[in-house]
């Protein structure tokens, strides 16, 4: 029994940093700071386990052996009190993953999966950052999912209804997953454009890939046209040089503003939110309320601004639905304010429908039960 005890501390005990680590990434702060704040965790992470069970299971109060919890002394009962506080949560937040459904709005959704590694015979993985992550076995990161989503939504205009949208995000230029990979997936897309593309942020890694940017995000096709915001790990780099190449490219910078744009001749508005990195929230009081409203947001946490702003489709990405989810736990790591809460999938709150992307890669390009996405999105009226 005490061991089990001490064994949910150890939980606790993590699961009280990995919520830290979540917040505090959800934060405008310097790269360097978020290392240090992940060096930390990582040393406590392995640091803590061995010093409960030796300082309390085999020293000191010898709860392993023939010791007593009343015999102990009082700051063990502080900490321990502490971590299994930690793993009360850990267990709402796995009912909570168990038990959360899609909405009523997400009226569809078909997926089919692009197995690039089996394709080229090989992982397509160069000269990168954590290439040692991308040649782990059981990484599912050269395994893309597509999935289609059909979504209800009750203000989209007649004339709207059957559009199409694909929604990307996250791609992570970095040089450690080949340009080849991505190509594929432009392949892919284009087998069966859309009317709209939409990249919700996190392009570039490492500046020299911006020279990717033409056979891939350059050559994907739409019907009506191509939007995107930039992300965090655009703002970490050089923001305006991405932005101008994606421009050039024929890509509609929505950052920081709302638009009115004519879609099959009905007028929407798409609005850019880039912060709390870049720019400012985009103003939709401008605008008519009853014209349909579709907002790009980096992170969902916007996600109660886009509310405010009665904003009909909110896209967002950032949080790579965690990359790894545990069998019962779900994600784990998820840069929110909220958490794992919204890390991917669909929500509704009224009177907004939010999509979060899980993203196509990351600088870390490992996923485990949490493949890479592109989505294919059909917006249906009511
Ligand atoms: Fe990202």
């Amino acid at each position: 029994m005490n061991l089990l005890l001490i064994l949910f501390a150890i939980a606790g005990h993590a699961t009280l940093w990995i919520t830290l680590v979540n917040r505090l990434h959800a934060r405008p702060w310097p790269e360097q700071w978020l290392r240090s704040l992940r060096h930390v965790h990582d040393a406590f992470l392995l640091g803590f386990p061995p010093i409960l069970l030796l300082g309390a299971g085999l020293m000191g109060p010898r709860l392993l052996l023939d010791g007593k919890w009343s015999d102990a002394f009082w700051l063990w009962h502080v900490l321990f009190g502490i971590c299994w506080l930690g793993g009360i949560r850990l267990i709402y937040v796995s009912a909570r993953h168990m038990l959360t459904r899609n909405p009523a709005q997400l009226s569809k959704e078909e997926a089919h999966f692009i197995d690039i590694a089996a394709e080229f015979g090989r992982r397509p993985v160069d000269e990168g950052p954590y290439q040692f992550m991308a040649k782990l076995p059981l990484n599912e990161q050269f395994r893309v999912q597509v999935t289609q989503k059909t979504l209800a939504l009750k203000n989209l205009p007649a004339e709207l209804d059957g559009l199409t949208i694909w929604h990307i995000s996250d791609w992570h230029f970095s040089g450690t997953i080949e340009r080849t990979f991505f190509e594929r997936v432009v392949m892919e897309m284009n087998r069966k454009p859309a009317d709209l593309v939409c990249f919700t942020g996190d392009l570039i890694d490492r500046m020299k890939c911006v020279d990717w940017l033409e056979s891939t995000l350059g050559s994907i096709q739409a019907s009506e046209a191509r939007f995107f915001i930039l992300g965090n790990h655009d703002w970490n780099k050089q923001p305006d040089p991405i932005r101008q190449r994606l421009t050039d490219l024929g890509w509609i910078d929505v950052s920081s503003r709302s638009m009115e744009y004519e879609v099959r001749g009905i007028q929407i508005v798409i609005g850019g939110d880039e912060t709390p990195w870049m720019g400012t929230r985009p103003d939709f009081s401008m605008h008519d309320n009853n014209v349909f409203r579709l907002l790009m947001s980096h992170t969902p946490d916007n996600f109660d601004f886009a509310r405010q702003q009665s904003v009909d489709l909110m896209l967002a990405g950032h949080t790579h639905g965690g990359q790894v989810q545990l069998p019962l736990i779900g994600p784990v790591y998820s840069p929110s304010k909220h958490g794992c809460k919204y890390s991917s999938g669909t929500f509704f709150e009224a009177p907004t429908l939010m999509h979060v992307s899980r993203g196509l890669a990351g600088i870390h390009p490992l996923r485990w039960r949490c493949p890479p996405e592109i989505t294919r999105l059909t917006l249906k009226r009511g």
